[in-house]
Formats: C-alpha cells, sequence, structure tokens
C-alpha cells in the first residue's frame, strides 16, 4: 500500500484493472476466481514481494550427494537455485505457504482496491511516507501506514 501510494500511476492502474473485472461479472466482492485473472495484481505482488522481501535472508540448502539433474552432474555441498519467486525460498523445502500467500495478499489488496480509494491524512504529502523497514524474525515497516479510506461508489 505504501509503495502504490508513492506510485499513483500503478494504483490507478490497479484499481482499473480490479474494477473493471469486477464490474463485469456484477459482484459485490473480489473473489479469488476473480484475482485468478487480474494479472497486473500479480505483477504488483511480486514486485512488492522483489522490493520488500519479508524474509532477507533464504536458508541455503545444499545437495547430499552426486545426482544428475538434465544431464548435468550436480556434486555433493553444492547449492543450486530455481531462481523463479525467490522472497519464498526455492526447492525441495521452498515456502508450502506460497499459493495460500498469493491468493490472500490478491484477495485482501484486490478488496481494499475495489471498494476504497485512499488518500493521505490532511497535511501529509507523499515524500512524507516513511518507508524505513525494522529487522526482526521477519522484516516489517519501522513506521506504520496511516491512511484515510474515501469508499468507492
Ligand atoms: C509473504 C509471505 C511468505 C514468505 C515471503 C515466506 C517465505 C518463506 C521462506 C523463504 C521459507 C524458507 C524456504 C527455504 O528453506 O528455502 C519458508 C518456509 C516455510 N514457510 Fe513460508 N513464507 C510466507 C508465508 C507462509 C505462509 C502463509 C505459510 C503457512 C500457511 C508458510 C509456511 C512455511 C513453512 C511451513 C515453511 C518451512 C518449509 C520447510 O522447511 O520444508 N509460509 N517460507
Amino acid at each position: 500500500m505504501t509503495e502504490l501510494m508513492k506510485n499513483p500511476r500503478v494504483m490507478k492502474k490497479l484499481q482499473a484493472e480490479i474494477r473493471s473485472s469486477v464490474g463485469k461479472i456484477n459482484k459485490p466482492l473480489v473473489e479469488e476466481t476473480v484475482c485468478e485473472n487480474l494479472k497486473y495484481l500479480r505483477m504488483v505482488f511480486k514486485e512488492t514481494l522483489r522490493l520488500h522481501p519479508p524474509l532477507v535472508l533464504s536458508i541455503p540448502h545444499l545437495s547430499q550427494k552426486h545426482i544428475k539433474i538434465g544431464g548435468y552432474d550436480v556434486y555433493p555441498n553444492t547449492r543450486i537455485q530455481d531462481f523463479d519467486l525467490l522472497p519464498f525460498g526455492s526447492g525441495r523445502r521452498v515456502c508450502p505457504g506460497m499459493t495460500i500467500e498469493t491468493a490472500t495478499f490478491e484477495f485482501v489488496l484486490g478488496n481494499l482496491l475495489y471498494h476504497f480509494d485512499w488518500k493521505l491524512p490532511d497535511g501529509m504529502h507523499i515524500e512524507d511516507l516513511s518507508m524505513e523497514e525494522e529487522l526482526g524474525l521477519i522484516v516489517n515497516k519501522k513506521i506504520p501506514l496511516c491512511l484515510v479510506p474515501v469508499k468507492h461508489i
């Protein structure tokens, strides 16, 4: 939401995608089935994780024995990665919550943007939005985002 507030062009494009898709099926809610077809929303999800991965370091996993993959030799203690969506890790121990997290993100953000326009509180400007992060078990925003919702009719 902070990145979207800092990039009004992207916010507008995303809301237009969501509102036009939901409008077509005449439903009061952005449902998971709708989210599946929202390509720009999926791109925003991936870009958000690229810019702000909640876990900063992936746990290194090593091959234990000599194997062949696609005709290539992989020797013991080699780190090989599937560079697809790295914030969730990769390989055998890839995050099993990836699918539920993608659905949850798209469902929640999709509905927040479908039903409301978002304004900064009076006297606040885009430049005042803090992007500072705080490192704990996962990365959090240091200063919470405070916005004013305006119901979209
Ligand atoms: C944006 C949200 C999330 C991110 C960025 C994330 C990221 C990760 C990463 C990087 C790992 C380590 C993968 C590796 O060892 O290579 C992991 C493991 C794991 N995640 Fe997630 N995760 C997220 C959400 C979730 C959710 C919603 C669930 C459960 C519903 C979940 C369950 C797990 C479990 C059980 C493991 C351990 C898997 C194993 O060691 O075999 N995660 N996650």
